[in-house]
């Protein structure tokens, strides 16, 4: 196993649309571990392939940080989204040390393969439900704060650029 390098806002890999995986091979069950392992070693719930440097569709998500409850994503899909609209505070290990509030619903269903190449689907309650959505959102090149309101998003890019010392990210956000 091995921690991967994660990229960070504004790196152009988290605005690209991720490709599907074809059939599940070793080198996608090396990549979940690590994914695994890199998210753990980050104190993260959740992670998508793009940010690690893998436009791939797979994401993995831990909500306690037990083992039991890993859950990797192979081709996720979203077959609905209901429940509560619930405002919650959200991070993102590619915007380090930022948060904001978004909106999303309490339910979320998703479908795709595990690891082993097998198809399943689940009803994601709560926080996994927002780790589920975040994640999905990743490997369509959206990002937390493209869901946050439009003067606390200006706000918090003003904070992230002063924190790391970013003068320019490019003229979208600037
Ligand atoms: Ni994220």
């Amino acid at each position: 196993m091995a921690i991967l390098e994660i990229r960070k806002f504004p790196d152009e890999i988290l605005r690209r649309k991720a490709t599907a995986v074809g059939a599940v091979t070793a080198v996608e069950k090396k990549l979940i571990q690590d994914m695994f392992e890199t998210m753990n070693f980050a104190r993260g719930v959740g992670l998508a392939a793009p940010q690690v440097g893998v436009s791939k569709r797979i994401i993995v998500c831990n909500p306690t940080g037990e083992k039991a409850d890993e859950l990797a994503i192979i081709n996720p899909v979203i077959t609905c989204r209901k429940g509560k609209r619930v405002k919650d505070c959200e991070g993102c290990l590619s915007i380090p040390a930022m948060s904001g509030e978004v909106t999303r619903y309490s339910l979320v269903g998703v479908k795709g393969k595990d690891p082993e190449g097998k198809e399943f689907s689940l009803e994601a309650a709560d926080m996994l439900a927002r780790i589920v959505d975040h994640e999905m959102d990743h490997l369509n090149g959206v990002l937390f704060i493209d869901r946050m309101g439009f003067l606390k998003r200006k706000l918090l890019i003003a904070k992230y650029k002063k924190k790391m010392g970013i003068t320019c990210l490019g003229r979208r956000y600037c």
